[in-house]
């Protein structure tokens, strides 16, 4: 897949990394002792990636900010294989330069504003108030399938208009596309892109017939007018949308419960001052970021970076929770601290893609962790936390269940 073509957890032994640990399980379960060595040895890092392309590893922050912010490092995959391809994600504003870029963020952008977002708050504490209310047991679950899943995906379908009824497949979809980045299961991954294809390719038909007022009906008469957008990058943009709203601040959620669970000292500062969620929110952001490798960009010329050679066509990918643990930039970075200062985290990428959902994520963030440490202040992780599961793949970093005891 384009979206990630790059990294794996899987194919270790065999494969020709210069670091033996970069690809390891223990490296998904605790990157950071890695980063740091990186940072500090080889902050450039060369590497061949399972798709047998060469690429660096940018780990430190000022040159992470640099290289997102350099127009020389390409994102549009037209220009660099020379075709659209055949995936589903080959034209959205995340894998295009400008003009496109401006063009296709542009028509979504309207959406995602920090006002029409600040408008949804009573509405997405309803549904946080509901999920929780309809809990099986009010004695224990799992945060991410009961909770911290369905929040944002109930708001994104609200958004786009489509039915929560297929919200199973939706899920289904995204994690084959997300974990396709392992290589593991190539067929898996084309059949479910066509299915998901499909289906977005019926549903803008029956949106075509009858718009409403939501985000693909505002889009697929965009697509019509012929001028703004094809359908090729409706196509595209939707389903990044999709994926986007269900890969990610589900992990906001569980990674930083997490984290408020492992230090309770730090949850009950915040039950005793609530004001301080809008910093505890960009702590979790920053503490154990959703997005991990900032998705690959490529270099369109042969250049010299901090004393290396990169040459034209190679990947570069920035690793977003490493830059925003460098000690350069944060003071004592591996502590988590809710009180930190405005902090300039990176986990929502920075430059011309910096993320479109970001004031929606903040937002389901700050709802969904006030709500549940309130209603639950003495809740407590069910396993020991060393036996949680990250995540296989390398573009979102989260764990798949998290048990907890309620009471
Ligand atoms: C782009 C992170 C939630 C939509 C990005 C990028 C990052 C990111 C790092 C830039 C990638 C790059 O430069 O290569 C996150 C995190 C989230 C989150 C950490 C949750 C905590 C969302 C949500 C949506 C969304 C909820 C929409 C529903 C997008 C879009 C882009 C993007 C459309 C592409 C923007 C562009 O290329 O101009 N996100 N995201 N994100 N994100 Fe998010």
């Amino acid at each position: 897949t384009h979206l990630n073509p790059n990294a794996s957890n899987e194919t270790n032994e065999s494969n020709e990394t210069s670091s033996p640990d970069f690809f390891t399980a223990s490296f998904t379960q605790n990157p950071y002792p890695v980063y740091e060595k990186l940072r500090k040895d080889d902050p450039v890092f060369k590497v061949m990636f399972p798709s047998g392309e060469f690429g660096w590893i940018i780990s430190r922050y000022e040159d992470a900010v640099q290289i997102l912010k350099d127009p020389r490092f390409s994102k549009d995959i037209v220009k660099r294989y020379g075709t659209e391809g055949k995936s589903i994600f080959s034209k959205n504003m995340l894998f295009s330069d400008p003009p496109d870029h401006r063009r296709l963020r542009g028509l979504v952008q309207k959406a995602f504003t920090p006002k029409l977002v600040a408008d949804m708050r009573s509405h997405i504490q309803s549904i946080a108030d509901d999920l929780l209310g309809k809990l099986p047991s009010q004695e224990k679950m799992n945060l991410i399938d009961d909770f911290a899943f369905p929040l944002p995906i109930i708001v994104i379908s609200e958004i786009l208009g489509v039915p929560l009824e297929d919200r199973d497949q939706f899920r289904m979809w995204s994690n084959t596309v997300i974990e396709a980045s392992t290589g593991k299961n190539e067929e898996l991954f084309q059949q479910h892109e066509r299915e998901f294809i499909e289906y977005l390719t019926d549903w803008f038909a029956k949106v075509r017939k009858d718009p409403g007022q939501d985000l693909i009906s505002q889009l697929v008469i965009a697509e019509e007018s012929g001028e703004q957008l094809t359908e090729k990058e409706l196509l595209g943009v939707i389903s990044l949308l999709i994926i986007a709203g269900h890969e990610t601040t589900v992990n906001l959620i569980g990674n930083g419960i997490l984290a408020l669970l492992e230090h309770p000292e730090q949850r009950d500062l915040l039950i005793r001052e609530p004001e301080l969620i809008h910093q505890a929110i960009e702590e979790m952001l920053r503490y154990n970021g959703p997005v991990e490798f900032s998705t690959s960009r490529w270099a369109s010329e042969d250049m010299e970076f901090r004393g290396q050679q990169i040459t034209k066509g190679e990947l570069v990918v920035v690793a977003l929770d490493s830059a925003n643990r460098d000690e350069e930039q944060f003071k004592d970075p591996d502590v988590f601290d809710i009180t930190r200062e405005k902090s300039a985290h990176l986990a929502f990428g920075k430059g011309i893609h910096l993320c479109l959902g970001a004031p929606l994520a903040r937002l389901e963030g700050e709802i969904a962790v006030s709500t549940l440490i309130n209603r639950f202040p003495n809740m407590k992780l069910q396993k020991d936390v060393d036996t949680l599961e990250w995540r296989p793949g390398m573009v979102v970093r989260g764990i798949k269940e998290i048990p907890v005891l309620l009471k």
